[in-house]
């Protein structure tokens, strides 16, 4: 089929790619000139497993190409697949400044019947809206009609989920749209769920929503078993084996990140409040989450009342591993109030520190390996588990550090590990390790 999408960000890129890759026609459209370019020649722009590949081979095998001219991407398209960003807005509520912009565009463009797919994630009714605003500026005679199909990507696996995703979501309001959407997937084998669009448009928020409310409900009980003896780690593995409970997404941390969760959170509680409706759940995952991020730094004020001349090493910046992202990190929410007190800092990130020096070019000292960061260091803070961290020799820590302080926040040792090494280590819901 001929497909083109609109935006090239993690969502459009990989899914642009990956349709290619299952058999499809396809051209990506961007506004960015450079970014083009750079795609063009094979280079994926941003940091994902095996996207390099994927896309190297369809360009190769001329199934995907990149153009900043959307008029020629769209004109014969059968389907376009709006992945434009939707940001947070100083409300809280989903910025749709960019899929407004892309539908204008296509409305100007389509020369033929399409299906208009949206995989940005849009407030309940958005599809509605932008199907009519379509249809009222066409320039050509065709019929036109939006499917909501939300994307459960995530970064890091974004590839493999996309190749080999666990559902398909279909929100169509005809058995035309429905085919379309059937045949974009005929490859895909994955139960395919044909839903209203509403529907559609809130099982991705309701998804996410819930995957936030999970993360901070067992960060909530991770800080209650640190005031009771317990432990974290053993209380999520019991908790695990019931099968209605389920034993992913229950690793306890200092707080989620990312692009997703923090706002697709607060979009659907504010999507709730103008319908007078308070979404407490998710309230609450979003109040719990703002001050888990702030909970290493919190650890660290039992042992220093500010860090002033503190030597700090800083292990990930990113907001998970096997990314380059920073968006609500909370290595970000945190260096900061560091930075702030002339603490001197050294960090390390296997990815993620090019794009830290947009932020700190000065005030931190990027280190190329985890032991030049940990040399002479005071405390250690952990934000990122990326494997060089889990898998280090944590002998390390005493020989290179000052004072070994370790601050864990995403409990990457075990405490057996951690005993009598010298160090006093202090993870997330786990009882305190002293030196
Ligand atoms: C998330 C969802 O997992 C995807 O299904 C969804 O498609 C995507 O958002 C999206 O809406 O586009 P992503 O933000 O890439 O994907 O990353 P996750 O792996 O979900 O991690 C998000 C944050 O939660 C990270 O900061 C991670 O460290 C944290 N997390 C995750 C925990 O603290 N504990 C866990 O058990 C799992």
């Amino acid at each position: 089929m001929k497909i083109a999408v609109a935006g090239t960000g993690y969502v459009g890129l990989v899914t642009g790619a990956c349709l290619a890759f299952k058999g499809h026609d396809v051209v990506c459209v961007d506004v960015d000139e450079k970014k083009v370019e750079r795609l063009r020649s094979g280079d994926p722009v941003i940091y994902e497993n095996g996207l390099e590949e994927v896309l190297q081979k369809c360009i190769k095998d001329g199934t995907l190409s990149f153009t900043t001219d959307y008029k020629s991407a769209y004109k014969d398209a059968e389907v376009v697949i709006i992945s434009v960003g939707t940001p947070e807005k100083k409300d809280g509520s989903a910025n749709l400044i960019y899929i407004n912009g892309v539908a204008d565009q296509i409305a100007d463009s389509v020369e033929r019947d399409c299906i208009i797919i949206m995989k940005s994630t849009v407030p309940i009714g958005t599809s509605d809206r932008i199907e009519a605003r379509i249809i009222s500026g066409l320039t050509h005679p065709v019929k036109v009609e939006l499917a909501s199909n939300p994307e459960f990507l995530a970064q890091g696996t974004a590839v493999e989920n996309t190749l080999n995703p666990d559902r398909i979501i279909i929100g169509v309001k005809s058995t035309r749209a429905e085919k379309v959407l059937l045949k974009v997937y005929k490859n895909f084998d994955a139960p395919k769920l044909v839903v209203k669009r509403h529907s559609a448009e809130m099982i991705k928020y309701a998804s996410n929503d819930f995957l936030a409310l999970k993360i901070s409900y067992v960060n909530e009980i991770a800080n209650l078993c640190e005031l009771t003896g317990a432990d974290i780690d053993e209380v999520t593995c019991g908790m695990g084996f019931d099968p209605r409970i389920g034993s992913s997404f229950l690793r306890a941390g200092t707080g989620y990140g990312g692009s997703c969760f923090p706002k697709d959170t607060k979009a659907l509680h504010w999507l709730s409040n103008i319908r007078g409706h308070e979404l407490k759940t998710v309230r609450a995952a979003i109040d719990v989450n703002e001050s888990q991020k702030l909970v290493l730094i919190k650890k660290a004020h039992s042992f220093y009342e500010n860090f002033t001349d503190v030597n700090i090493a800083v292990l990930g910046l990113t907001f998970k591993p096997n990314t380059d992202d920073l968006r609500e990190s909370p290595s970000l929410s945190c260096i900061p109030y560091l930075v702030d007190d002339g603490a001197k800092i050294k960090a390390w990130d296997p990815v993620g520190a090019e794009n830290f020096k947009k932020f700190y070019p000065d005030e931190i000292t990027y280190c190329d390996s985890i032991s030049d960061t940990l040399e002479g260091a005071d405390i250690c803070f952990i934000f990122t588990e990326w494997p060089d961290v889990k898998e280090m020799d944590v002998s390390e820590f005493s020989k290179k550090m000052r004072k070994p302080l370790v601050l864990d926040g995403r409990n990457c040792f075990s405490l057996k590990e951690m005993k009598n090494k010298g160090v006093t280590y202090m993870s997330i819901g786990r009882p305190v390790i002293k030196a």
